[in-house]
């Protein structure tokens, strides 16, 4: 059970190296949504002053589901992907009827709005609202496929779904929150893609099984694009 292993060196690291991000100075469903789906597209640096400025000329839900269509696509220009912030207002408006503007606080619900999946909405019900669902991206797949040393497809949907599901059975009720940033961060900024991880700083290299087989450049596999 080597990802069981992990939870708690992965949880420690994080306390002492998390990055000082701005999403992780006020935690709320809003912000840490923004983040996300800004970050899906975008690297970290990047995405820093888009969301400072949109936070600041939409500082709430009820803002976002009411701003001019104009105003928000100038907001989001050179982030590209434009259906994405079209259903980030589309969901604002979703909770201003449905839950008065308050975010919804269950999984399902939040996994129900405009343009969340099972990543955005893991991250927001387990980051924001503690509660142990996985929250499964790119940086994740790769980290459990190394430690794992899993030669399955991350670009199947299959691969993902049960990788979520081993994800879900080890997350500590106590700190969903700190296991699921730890496994991103990790991936982030440790766990690199390519021929660049970085095992050196690793707190679980000595259970990494694609280390310890010398295969860790190799994972993981992906086929498609
Ligand atoms: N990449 C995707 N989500 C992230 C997050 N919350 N923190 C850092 N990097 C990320």
């Amino acid at each position: 059970p080597v990802l069981k292993e992990a939870v708690d060196p992965i949880i420690s690291w994080y306390r002492e190296n998390k990055r000082d991000l701005p999403w992780r100075h006020d935690v709320s469903a809003y912000h840490v949504w923004i983040s996300e789906i800004m970050l899906q597209q975008t690297r970290v640096e990047a995405v820093k002053p888009y969301y400072e400025r949109f936070l600041k000329e939409l500082p709430t839900v009820e803002d976002l589901a009411e701003v001019q269509e104009d105003k928000l696509l100038k907001l989001w220009e050179g982030l590209g992907y434009y259906n994405r912030v079209k259903n980030m207002q589309k969901a604002a408006q979703q909770i201003m009827m449905d839950y008065h503007g308050e975010f919804p606080h269950t999984y399902e619900e939040i996994r129900s709005l405009k343009g969340i999946g099972n990543y955005t909405a893991g991250a927001v019900s387990s980051f924001v609202y503690g509660l142990a669902k996985a929250a499964v991206d790119g940086n994740v797949l790769r980290v459990v496929s190394r430690l794992t040393a899993s030669r399955d497809d991350i670009m199947k949907a299959g691969v993902r779904t049960r990788i979520e599901a081993e994800v879900e059975e080890v997350i500590p009720p106590d700190a969903a929150s700190d296991f699921n940033q730890g496994l991103i961060e990790l991936g982030a900024i440790v766990c690199l893609p390519g021929g660049k991880p970085k095992c050196g700083e690793c707190p679980v290299s000595y259970l990494c099984r694609a280390r310890l087989l010398g295969v860790e450049k190799e994972l993981p596999v992906r086929t498609k694009p």
